[in-house]
């Protein structure tokens, strides 16, 4: 059993009004025109600043700071945020994927075990996004999966595309699409019958989150389950060639592929085997539902195929969802906000939908819902819905700040959290100017509650869980910007590799109080200790070490 207990701080008093801010896709980068934040009007970020180094500084997010293979992975908001909130860094699903298939243990898990019993009779549908962005899942891992799978007795495999341009180039998907064709030639070559069945732009078909809209989920069901959609091609590599006229890879609508008599290749029917390859959860897991759950709701499936599911990873520990998987997910226990809250730190969390489980889900150790509801509120702002975000770049920056602002004026609460999701969200349509809009109203959101701690006399942390509106084209090794052949500039809807700030202060933040300049390769991990400290408590010993020391008497 988990001893809850926190020792006191010895030196810094408990009971103050603390807020942490994380600004989504909120990097540090050189001023030029592609840097939204600096062209942006951010005078309370840019005062911020001022305070360093003692006030503020870097932190690493992206790469093995956070959890991810290499240090070539840019950060991400679930493995960011299961930093800040854990403050131990966890081999992260992307990891353990590789390990698992590297060892080949993937296959002798439960999980391919259970799917493998259709191989005989059914098909074995792949479903997820279909890029090398490393975020949600990644191109090698299903080649490594695909190949797998046939060596192993599959003789029908579907592949059910989601296209990316989010996590990578825009228009990056036509190659991705080429790649994956070939290798299943190689398969029909080895008398396997593989080919792509459907697919559709990730963010009009299949991989919404948070429940903002299940007509994104309905859509991909309509294709994949019952093999119809708006479009038909014989080719996937024509289908995306095609739709790329009128949408980029992240909006391109559902299409199927069809034989020679115009039957879809590939419908999700009984018997069948489906593995969803995405490991990250967020925008899985409602898909999850729609294949797992006998009681569903939230559209009309029409037909209710009786599948063998598994998903890469299990996407939800509390609800058990997927009940299958292949690779077991990080066990990301003993996280702060449950120490804090053993410790009496009544806390409020709150985002608008599309980061709201960042802030809860993710920062919690995807776990759902409250530790103890009677000291925790947790509140959701709908978010704006079948919208791109570049066209209400504002978002519900406002309203977050509003309602931060009255729960830390109500004082009923020791932490109020909140992640600001501007940055990121514009961030990724690749709309300079609206981005820069963004990044304004994130600023404006940041002031509305420095006021109100300034009020009560509370602290604030104010941070971000990785790169993104900070730069916004690609780049080559020394830093210029690209053009592609046709001397477009090339722009930038990814994360990044940057490191993002932190500062600290506020009327309650006691003397003294600085930061360390002995943890340099400090990373978000290390806010959670820095976090505890400041409520009063130190940090369990296994936590990353805390940012802040508190010099004189
Ligand atoms: C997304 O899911 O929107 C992107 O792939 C990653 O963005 P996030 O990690 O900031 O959510
Ligand atoms: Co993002």
């Amino acid at each position: 059993p988990v001893s809850w207990k926190l020792e006191d701080h010895p030196k810094l008093p408990k009971g103050k009004t603390i807020a942490v801010v994380v600004l989504d896709g909120w990097g540090e980068y050189k001023p030029d025109q592609y840097n939204c934040i600096h062209v942006a009007q951010t005078p309370t970020m840019d005062s911020l600043k001022q305070g360093a180094p003692e006030k503020w500084r870097l932190v690493r997010a992206h790469g093995t700071a956070v959890g991810l293979p290499t240090e070539d992975d840019m950060g991400n908001s679930e493995v960011g945020h299961n930093a800040l909130g854990a403050g131990r860094i966890f081999a992260q699903g992307a990891k353990l994927v590789d390990l698992a298939l590297a060892s080949g243990k993937i296959y002798d898990g439960e999980g391919f075990k259970y799917i493998s019993e259709s191989f005989e009779k059914g098909t074995l549908h792949l479903i997820g996004l279909l890029s090398d962005g490393g975020v949600h899942s990644r191109l090698d891992q299903l080649q490594l999966l695909l190949k797998g799978a046939g060596e192993r007795g599959a003789k029908r495999i579907r592949v059910h595309i989601l296209t990316d341009g989010r996590d990578v180039l825009d228009g990056s998907s036509v190659g991705f699409v080429e790649t994956l064709e070939n290798d299943l030639a190689n398969l029909r070559a080895k008398g396997v019958d593989a080919r792509i069945a459907s697919g559709g732009g990730r963010m009009y078909v299949t991989m919404d989150r948070y429940e903002n809209d299940w007509n994104v989920v309905k859509r991909g069901w309509d294709a994949q389950v019952l093999g119809e959609a708006p479009h038909k091609f014989t080719s996937a590599v024509e289908a995306v060639k095609k739709l790329r006229g009128n949408a980029n890879d992240q909006y391109l609508p559902p299409f199927v592929i069809v034989d020679e008599n115009n039957k879809a290749v590939g419908p999700i029917v009984d018997g069948d085997a489906v593995v969803t390859i995405n490991f990250r959860a967020d925008r899985m897991v409602m898909l999850a539902k729609a294949l797992e759950y006998q009681d569903f709701n939230k559209f009309d499936r029409v037909r209710f195929p009786k599948i063998r599911y598994a998903g890469m990873l299990q996407y939800d520990g509390e609800l058990m969802l997927p009940s299958r998987y292949l690779v077991s997910p990080p066990e990301i226990d003993r996280t702060s906000g449950e120490y804090l809250v053993h410790n009496g730190v009544r806390t409020f969390a709150c985002s608008e939908t599309v980061k709201f489980g960042h802030v809860t889900f993710f920062w919690n150790g995807n776990r759902s819902g409250c530790f103890k509801p009677d000291m925790e509120e947790y509140v959701e702002i709908p978010s704006d819905v079948g919208i791109t975000f570049n066209v209400k770049p504002k978002m519900k920056a406002l309203e977050i700040g509003e309602k931060a602002r009255d729960a830390i004026l109500s004082r009923k609460f020791d932490q109020i959290r909140v992640n600001i999701p501007n940055g990121d969200m514009v961030g990724h349509t690749g709309d300079i100017e609206a981005t820069v809009v963004a990044c304004k109203a994130a600023d404006d959101a940041v002031k509305m509650i420095l006021d109100a701690i300034e009020q009560v006399g509370g602290i604030y942390v104010v941070t971000a869980d990785h790169g993104n509106a900070e730069d916004m084209v690609k780049r080559n090794k020394s830093g210029e910007p690209l053009k592609d052949k046709d001397g477009n500039l090339q722009i930038l809807t990814s994360h990044t590799c940057q490191p993002v700030p932190i500062a600290i202060g506020g009327p309650g933040l006691a003397p003294g109080v600085r930061f360390r300049n002995d943890v340099p390769n400090g990373g978000l991990a290390n806010v959670a200790a820095t976090v505890m400290n400041l409520h009063g408590f130190v940090a369990p010993g296994d936590y990353e070490p805390t940012l802040i020391e508190v010099v004189g008497n």
